[in-house]
């Protein structure tokens, strides 16, 4: 008896969790949040390098047309491999993660 009821609550939740995973896998998942976590405290959250780290290194802002007219083969190969003091990420990230932070440093410029 108890374990009928546990039985039919699960196969409620099951799909409802299924269903909202999905959802959230949708919206590219987790850029926002890889980029607020890894990149934000040098890049500044709206991408213009605007932070202590970012002045200090002379970052350039990511949004301006010298930066976004890069490919973005470029923009990926230096997100892996690193350039000057921006670190490496090849061995932190997928390569679907770098590429999705492509498509974010993108997404920035057009706000
Ligand atoms: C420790 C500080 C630091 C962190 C953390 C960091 N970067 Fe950078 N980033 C730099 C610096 C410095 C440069 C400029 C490198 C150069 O041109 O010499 C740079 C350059 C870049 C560029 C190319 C910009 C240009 O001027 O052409 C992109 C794109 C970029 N970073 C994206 C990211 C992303 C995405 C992350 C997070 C996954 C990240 N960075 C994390 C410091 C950082």
């Amino acid at each position: 008896m108890r374990n009928r009821r546990l039985l039919a609550i699960l196969s409620i939740a099951t799909p409802a969790l299924f269903v909202a995973s999905i959802a959230v896998a949708d919206a590219a998942p987790g850029a926002a949040e890889t980029y607020k976590a890894k990149c934000a405290s040098c890049h500044g959250a709206d991408g213009s390098g605007a932070t202590a780290v970012g002045k200090s290194m002379k970052i350039r802002d990511l949004r301006s047309p010298e930066v976004q007219k890069q490919t973005d083969t470029d923009l990926q190969k230096i997100m892996s491999d690193g350039k000057g003091k921006m670190p490496a990420y090849k061995s932190k990230l997928s390569v679907a993660d770098i590429s999705s932070m492509v498509a974010f440093v993108r997404g920035m410029a057009k706000k």
